[in-house]
């Protein structure tokens, strides 16, 4: 068997795309192995569905660090100890600093809820919701120092339905990064992914490769 690419994980919160990962690379198939969970706050939920996992985690607490650029470089040895190669950020809330960022070029995916490059940043469904979009979504990329920035791999659409409100369209947003992050990382780690002039090509195809509602 070929050799299974070794992802670190980070989080702050619940972590129900980091299941969604541990459950597809749970597969003998899965190109990628998580063997790190990294979070900044102890409390977080991911930390608990790593461990369940048997999944080693760590915690870097970025209230006892006094700028971003020491709080990164902590963030890069621990990831660094345990032989990362890739980046998956499922729910970090803390900005990186350019430096940290530009390290793991091409080698850090994001996911994000909304068909980028619409709405980037916080609150994305109830952003939809106002501006009466039909149609909605979440997508996975790779991590520039802008914010929700960077070659688009994967994308899946998501119907507004007129009695949708915030909470009920993030739920079926929720369930479509569960399908496209883990895709998005196996196409990263069995390296079918190529950038080229800041477009993610997918096996010589230019992405965002978009799922559409039926699929
Ligand atoms: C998701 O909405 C994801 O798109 C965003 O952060 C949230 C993480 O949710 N980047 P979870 O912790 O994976 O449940």
């Amino acid at each position: 068997m070929t050799r299974r690419i070794p992802v670190g994980v980070l989080l702050s919160g619940g972590g129900t795309n980091l299941q969604a990962l541990i459950d597809a690379c749970a597969s003998p198939t899965h190109p990628a192995e998580i063997v790190l969970v990294l979070s900044n706050n102890a409390d977080a939920y991911g930390l608990e569905r790593a461990r369940k996992a048997g999944i080693a985690t760590a915690v870097v607490n970025h209230r006892e660090y006094s700028d971003r650029v020491t709080f990164d470089a902590a963030l890069q040895t621990v990831l660094e100890d345990a032989g990362v190669e890739i980046v998956c950020l499922a729910g970090f809330l803390r900005i990186l600093t350019e430096g940290f960022v530009e390290a793991w070029r091409d080698r850090m995916l994001n996911i994000h809820p909304s068909l980028l490059p619409a709405y980037k940043g916080l609150e994305t469904h109830q952003r939809a919701l106002d501006d009466g979009v039909a149609l909605h979504g979440c997508t996975v990329h790779l991590v520039r120092a802008d914010l929700d920035s960077g070659p688009m791999l994967l994308q899946a659409e998501v119907p507004v339905l007129p009695e949708d409100d915030a909470a009920t369209l993030a739920t079926r947003v929720l369930y479509r990064e569960h399908e496209i992050y883990p895709a998005a990382l196996s196409l990263l780690a069995s390296g079918r992914i190529k950038v080229e002039d800041e477009v993610a090509f997918i096996d010589g195809v230019p992405g965002p490769k978009r799922l559409t509602m039926a699929g």
